[in-house]
């Protein structure tokens, strides 16, 4: 398939992508390359499709989600014919009246959109990039599914959702109308959004709540990269809420597993008219959470160094336990993850102390 990939220099997206194209699809990668967290670490990412991109499997544009006239734009010069050559916004204008830009196929068979404003903490001093990126950014994909008839979508929302929610594990079939952070309820507004424009349009939209994710290639506002960071500089790492913290991690190839798995599904999926199933959402996550410091024990002991530790209040818009029911996804595809605490923090404090050597 040939795939649009969101998000492609992020942590996820890039993960994803390599792994679409060791599988034999074609992606487009599309990311803005904001300076969020460091742009030198982006680009690094996509340096890894550079095989690929010589294969002409690969290709990277520069464009930002939010840019309506932009994001249109670009759909409209990926529009391909039957031979599979470009066909410019100067020759469908040539083309009998009948045919509108949107009568004719575009490249992408779908849509993984994983680009997003991530992270809950900053959300509390930058709400507006939140509603413009996680938001406007959808909708704007959304609307290029409808006008270009592409139906299958997958996105990423968050376990965040869950707010502070009391029954544990978390299910999809909970009420998830509490969160308790603006990027949590940007997240929340998504699925309602995807729901919508899969009742309206027939569009497959399937989103998948990630619970935190980790791994080589990580995210550096993220506490392994945080924590790493800090051990092997001898500096203090913030441990939130006194330790009391329980989080699903979920090792980065387990995440990359059920996206594609899903995506691949979604593809094959039938939907008949008026199908309430059109728009789904699944939990993706390990379903084993683990304390917060025993995590840090494993990472001290990769990094062959102990850490000092900072222990202070729960911080506003974060939750005390995460963990994730993946009973739904095991239904629909299989899903196991399979990669141990153990086997995910020594492969990231590999990579860790390498690249930043
Ligand atoms: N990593 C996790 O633990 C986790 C957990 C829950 C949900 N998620 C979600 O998964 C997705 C991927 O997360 P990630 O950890 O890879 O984050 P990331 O920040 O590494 O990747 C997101 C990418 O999107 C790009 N981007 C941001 N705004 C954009 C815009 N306006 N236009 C184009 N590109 C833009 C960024 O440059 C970045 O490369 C996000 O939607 C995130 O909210 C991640």
């Amino acid at each position: 398939m040939n795939i649009l990939v969101t998000g492609a220099a992020g942590f996820i997206g890039n993960a994803v992508s390599l792994s679409l194209l060791a599988r034999g699809h074609s992606v487009l990668g599309l990311d803005n390359l904001n300076d969020y967290y460091s742009v030198e670490l982006k680009k690094a990412r996509l340096g890894r499709c550079k095989e690929f991109a010589e294969q002409g499997l690969f290709s990277f544009k520069q464009l930002d989600i939010t840019n309506t006239e932009d994001i249109n734009k670009f759909f409209g010069e990926n529009k391909f014919d039957s031979e599979n050559k470009v066909i410019s916004e100067e020759l469908l204008k040539t083309l009998p009246h009948k045919t509108t830009s949107s009568s004719v196929p575009t490249k992408f068979d779908g849509i993984i959109h994983l680009a997003a404003q991530a992270g809950v903490r900053y959300s509390l001093e930058n709400p507006y990039t939140y509603i413009d990126t996680n938001i406007k950014g959808t909708l704007n994909l959304l609307e290029a599914c409808r006008r270009n008839s592409i139906d299958n979508f997958v996105y990423a929302s968050s376990s965040s959702v869950y707010g502070d929610n009391a029954k544990i594990p978390f299910s999809t079939e909970d009420i998830a109308d509490f969160p308790v952070s603006l990027y949590a309820a940007t997240k929340r507004s998504t699925e309602l959004i995807a729901h919508t424009y899969s009742h309206l349009f027939g569009i497959k939209a399937v989103g998948l709540r990630f619970f935190t994710v980790y791994g080589e290639w990580g995210r550096p506002d993220m506490a392994p990269m945080l924590f790493a960071k800090n051990i092997l500089a001898d500096r203090p790492i913030k441990i939130f809420n006194n330790g009391n913290m329980r989080r699903d991690f979920t090792y980065i190839d387990d995440i990359v597993n059920g996206t594609i798995g899903i995506f691949e599904w979604n593809a094959a999926r039938k939907i008949i008219e008026n199908d309430k199933n059109a728009a789904r959402t699944f939990n993706i996550g390990r379903g084993e959470p683990v304390d917060l410091l025993n995590f840090v024990e494993v990472l001290e002991n990769e990094l062959g160094k102990k850490a000092e530790k900072e222990f202070l209040p729960m911080q506003a818009g974060d939750v005390p336990v995460t963990w994730a029911d993946t009973s739904a996804l095991e239904k629909v595809i299989g899903y196991k993850p399979s990669v141990s605490l153990a086997q995910g923090v020594k492969n990231f404090a590999k990579w860790y102390k390498s690249y930043y050597a």
